[in-house]
């Protein structure tokens, strides 16, 4: 069912209960997600994107509820990633020759996806569509997050569809920022940032300072997933600005993966070590194999400095801290430092691929790590200790 936000904009989208994983299995969404899509009526009436292929029937279904298809001008597809654009085939069957607004890229991807010959129309930032007593205005926005993603604004009615950017993977039926719970909406809103739009944090930054630079009244800011900011919403726009800064706060986080029990003993003992020099820093310990990567990718999207330590097996190390090490290679983590430690019995290789590793993230890598053989005893634990009192020390 539609959601009516103003008298000309209506949501048309899909709150997904059920999800628990996106983009395949990278990401993990424990709170659903939504597909936000947008039914703007004036003299003129466009549909701002679309919902995910499985629920291609029902939107078409519901959207046939709030107006005959046949009325619908404009189709405008800001990112063409099939989250938003799944639904497109089945809407198409119903208007084929309905014209899609996109970048140039947006077409790339649409007919990528779909090797369908739609009646395209690319548009640039400052291209604009007249609806009647309000118009949208479009705006590249390449890489946040993909090359194809634009960003629109309704003009009179002050509202700014940033698509994937400010959404959050967080299902809810009340729509609006102001009516969920703060800290969860924040928890979403920051895990999203983190695991999705880390890497074009420069690109985040000078978008953000171009569109205000602008100057535009913004009453809502209307993502493609997740709530709508209608209460005070420059805040996630300053929350933005804020992230996008290499963004950290007094926490030092320890994540690694244990075969006996060794390397998990260490990590205890580094992190005794580091709250005993500082008492004020928040130290979290991950086990990599047991917790959520992408609640992991958080924490570490929020310390100063990353301890990442793993047991040596087969001369490497242990898979599930090799497939993080790629994850944070590929988000690009700025401004933080790192170390690695681990447990060995015989050849003891894995801090060294785990020092390596870090340098390639991009890390200030703090020294060649710490080693314990066999499971450690005092002594061992001791030094650990002391190593954690160093890592506490690094500003
Ligand atoms: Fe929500 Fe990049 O798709």
């Amino acid at each position: 069912m539609g959601k009516a936000l103003t008298s000309k904009v209506t949501w048309v989208g899909k709150v997904d209960w059920e999800l628990k994983r996106f983009h395949g299995d990278e990401y993990s969404t424990q709170k659903g997600s939504s597909y936000n899509s947008y039914l703007v009526r004036d003299g003129k009436n466009v549909l701002i994107d679309t919902v995910w292929k499985p629920y291609d029937k029902e939107f078409v279904h519901n959207l046939q509820k709030e107006i005959d298809l046949k009325e619908i001008d404009f189709i405008v597809i800001n990112h063409g990633e099939v989250d938003h654009s799944g639904a497109l085939p089945e809407l198409m069957r119903h208007i084929p020759d309905t014209p899609i607004y996109c970048t140039a890229n947006g077409v790339k991807s649409l007919k990528g996806h779909y090797h369908q010959d739609w009646n395209f129309v690319t548009v640039k930032t400052g291209d604009a569509l007249e609806l009647g007593s309000t118009k949208l205005i479009f705006v590249e926005a390449p890489m946040l997050h993909w090359p194809d993603t634009m960003f629109c604004y309704l003009t009179g009615e002050n509202i700014f569809f940033s698509n994937d950017a400010f959404g959050q993977h967080y299902a809810t039926e009340s729509l609006y920022n102001d009516v969920v719970d703060t800290a969860e909406l924040y928890g979403e809103a920051l895990k999203y940032y983190a695991n999705i739009l880390t890497p074009f944090s420069p690109l985040v930054t000078k978008k953000i300072n171009e569109v205000l630079s602008l100057g535009l009244p913004v009453d809502m800011i209307c993502p493609s997933h997740g709530v709508i900011w209608r209460d005070e919403p420059g805040q996630i726009i300053q929350a933005y600005l804020k992230w996008a800064a290499s963004y950290q706060e007094n926490q030092i986080s320890i994540v690694y993966d244990t075969m006996w029990g060794a390397t998990r003993r260490m990590a205890e003992a580094l992190a005794a070590g580091i709250r005993s020099q500082d008492a004020d820093v928040t130290v979290k310990l991950m086990n990599a194999a047991k917790e959520d990567k992408n609640d992991i990718i958080t924490e570490i999207f929020r310390s100063k400095s990353v301890l990442v330590g793993s047991s040596t097996i087969n001369r490497g190390i242990l898979h599930s801290v090799g497939g993080l090490l790629e994850m944070i290679r590929g988000l690009k983590f700025t401004g933080k430092s790192a170390a690695a430690f681990g447990s060995y019995g015989w050849s003891g290789e894995s801090v060294g691929h785990i020092t390596a590793a870090l340098a390639d993230c991009g890390f200030r890598v703090l020294d060649e790590g710490i080693k314990a053989l066999w499971m450690p005893d005092d002594a061992a634990l001791s030094q650990c200790e002391a190593y954690g009192r160093g890592v506490a020390e690094v500003r």
